[in-house]
């Protein structure tokens, strides 16, 4: 499957904290399933040293460029910062993967046909046709349940708002307007599609299979927990306040 020449400059965000068995792999991966695309990585100072590994593979190919920055910060600050980089460097697509092989690079190029028509592509694993391979069922038990908060708290149709496996457009981002957002962990990522969604922009969710992570460990973490239930109650008591205040439509007849 090619990827379509109308959607322009695409750009894979590849966000890496301890990555060192995985980052050689993914990357050799999206050149192969996309070679016309570019890659970034955005490493907060691995201490494993996953951000010199980087560095060599882009000194080999001129389509891997890396982001170093100070220290670990979290998944969305690390995404914000890749974003701009893709903004200043003209790209029209910037997609979200994972570097740990749970993203399957080879469904890329499936969410960037999806891409043509939406303004946000979300690989989503808990849709007809979604799967997850080697899951503890503890965590696919969190996963379900978090989205279902979501889907509920929030009122939105997606059933899988905090996959991190999406393509936007860069125009997308730009109307979501990234200054104002505070997530930091992964919350980050139903932040951005409610933020999409409130710009009455198309969100699309394509069946994907997510694969565990064969080395490493979950950067998953209680404080990543706590901000994503306390934020998604936040956005939904808030949005539920707000229709309250609204102004009721005028009432006819008498
Ligand atoms: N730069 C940077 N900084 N990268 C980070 C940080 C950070 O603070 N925290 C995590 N990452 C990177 C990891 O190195 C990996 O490449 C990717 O972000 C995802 O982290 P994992 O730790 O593998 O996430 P997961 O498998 O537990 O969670 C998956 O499911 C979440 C919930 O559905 C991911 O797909 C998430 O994107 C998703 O939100
Ligand atoms: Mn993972």
């Amino acid at each position: 499957m090619e990827i379509p020449a109308d959607l322009g400059r695409v750009l894979v965000i590849i966000p890496t904290y301890n990555e060192r068995d995985n980052i050689e792999g993914i990357t050799r991966r999206v050149r192969e399933s996309a070679p016309e695309v570019d890659v970034l990585v955005v490493d907060d100072a691995s201490p494993d040293g996953t951000g010199a590994l980087a560095d060599a593979m882009a000194a080999a190919d001129e389509r891997v460029r890396v982001l170093h920055r100070t220290g670990k910060q979290g998944l969305g600050a690390a995404y914000i910062a890749g974003f701009r980089w893709a903004a200043e460097h003209g790209y029209d697509v910037m997609v979200e993967m994972d570097a740990d092989g749970s993203h399957q690079p080879e469904e890329l190029p499936r969410l960037l046909a999806a891409l043509r028509d939406a303004d946000l592509v979300i690989g989503a694993r808990w849709v007809p046709g979604g799967k997850v391979l080697n899951w503890p069922k503890r965590r696919e038990a969190l996963s379900r349940g978090a989205n279902t908060y979501a889907r509920l708290m929030l009122g939105i149709h997606l059933h899988d708002s905090t996959g991190g496996f999406r393509a936007f457009r860069a125009a997308t981002l730009d109307k979501i307007g990234l200054d104002g957002v505070e997530s930091r962990g992964y919350c980050f990522q139903i932040d951005l599609a409610l933020r999409a969604l409130h710009q009455g922009l198309r969100v699309v969710e394509v069946p994907i299979t997510f694969v565990e992570r064969v080395h490493g460990t979950s950067k998953m973490s209680r404080d990543v927990m706590a901000e994503a239930a306390v934020r998604i109650t936040q956005w939904g008591v808030s949005d539920r306040v707000g229709r309250l205040r609204a102004p009721r439509p005028p009432r006819t007849g008498r």
